[in-house]
């Protein structure tokens, strides 16, 4: 048989086996998104898999600059900022986020993901190296592998690895270090002052993606240099839209000449459509709420740490989390499925991550606290948790 359909045939075979078996918990039809709140098919349950960290989804402010771009532009743009004329409403975007990220300039593309891809491909080529951490985004990974720059990796967080991939290179070569700030899988942070240090130290370009820690590190939501208190530590700052920001979208922010450079080089900008009106207005305006509404950094904080000491009470390993994102090491790919399942039975939706996402043996639920979630919240998700996982003896 032609291997290819051999592949998809297989992939269908794992999907229709895993949905027989009750386990397929992936791709749920939504009604309704409502802070904390999630309604399924099974009614209206507690949501543990959001990314709308602030609980800005729905935000009226937010919502009403989106319906006013509509009602001024229409629904869609007519093609690529650089042929087709840019929005005023773009341009305001970037300068928004650049003054956000404390930066000169900043470009922003149609998703984040879009964003990792094209921007690493426009910044290193074949006689290049880039050099990543073990647990970076797919989104970084394909772009390495699109820019046919020599690819090294080193171990998750290590900095000794680092330094011995940036002592291996031939220092003549262009070098481009890319990390994420919070690691999308297992909620660690990144140590950025050492990473920064070894970049300068061997001449490297350092590009760190945000995805998932604007609006939540650093004391009004700044991100990672004002987590570390930090300044010009990061040559390339990546975000996403799609998160704590309640749009779509990616963006880079940096100095005027790499951003000049990108908006001329980068194919996903010159070669694709701009952002939708109504999602940069969007976007735009709740850089601005963040900064407008500093309590709600402060109760997402207050509720990580409520969250993360009350599973490590109860006996739970949660690697190095210390945000956010909470992975709740089950183990084998099965436990985690039927922790899962346990807790949807108990009204909370929270996802399963198994392999190859996550190394063999390290299955887990991963479960994200948000600003929405009250004490009440919190407490009834401890309980369920550590019910199930009695259950299934991922707890003794
Ligand atoms: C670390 C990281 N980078 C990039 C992306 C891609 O962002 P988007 O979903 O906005 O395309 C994600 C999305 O999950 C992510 O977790």
């Amino acid at each position: 048989m032609n291997p290819i359909q051999n592949r998809i045939d297989q992939m269908n075979q794992k999907v229709h086996q895993t949905r027989e078996a009750g386990l397929y918990f992936y791709l749920q039809p939504l009604q309704e998104l409502d802070g904390a709140w999630v309604t399924t098919e099974r009614g209206r349950i507690l949501n543990f898999a959001s990314y709308s960290y602030l609980d800005l989804l729905g935000h009226a402010k937010i919502d009403a600059a989106a319906q006013a771009a509509i009602d001024r532009y229409g629904s869609g743009t007519h093609g690529v900022r650089i042929l087709a004329g840019t929005l005023p409403l773009h341009n305001e975007l970037e300068q928004t986020i650049a003054r956000f990220k404390k930066t000169e300039a900043a470009i922003v593309y149609s998703s984040g993901y879009v964003t990792n891809l094209t921007t690493v491909a426009a910044l290193v080529g074949r006689n290049d190296v880039v050099i990543c951490d073990k647990f970076n985004h797919a989104s970084i990974v394909d772009g390495c592998l699109l820019s046919q720059a020599k690819f090294l990796r080193f171990p998750h967080n290590d900095m000794d690895g680092l330094e011995r991939r940036l002592q291996q290179v031939d220092p003549e070569a262009g070098k481009l270090v890319v990390v994420d700030a919070i690691f999308s899988m297992d909620g660690d942070v990144i140590d950025l002052p050492e990473v920064s240090r070894l970049c300068r130290a061997y001449g490297a370009l350092l590009m760190v993606d945000e995805a998932h820690s604007v609006g939540v590190l650093g004391k009004t939501g700044h991100g990672i240099e004002e987590h570390f208190g930090i300044k010009d530590a990061i040559d390339v700052k990546m975000g996403t839209l799609s998160k704590t920001i309640p749009s779509v979208g990616g963006y880079i922010a940096g100095d005027q000449a790499l951003i000049t450079y990108l908006k001329h080089v980068a194919r996903a900008f010159v070669f694709s459509a701009a952002l939708p009106p109504a999602q940069a207005a969007a976007a735009k305006v709740s850089f601005e709420v963040i900064e407008e509404e500093p309590e709600r950094v402060r109760m997402l904080q207050r509720n990580v740490d409520l969250f993360l000491n009350g599973l490590k009470a109860r006996g739970f390993d949660t690697l190095y989390s210390e945000t956010p994102i909470v992975p709740i090491i089950c183990g084998e790919d099965e436990k985690a499925y039927r922790m899962a399942k346990l807790c949807h039975e108990e009204n909370m939706f929270v996802l399963p991550v198994v392999s190859p996402a996550v190394p063999a043996g390290l299955a887990r639920l991963r479960a994200n606290v948000t600003a929405a979630h009250s004490e009440q919240d919190i407490a009834y998700a401890l309980d369920v948790f550590e019910k199930a996982g009695q259950a299934v003896g991922v707890l003794q």
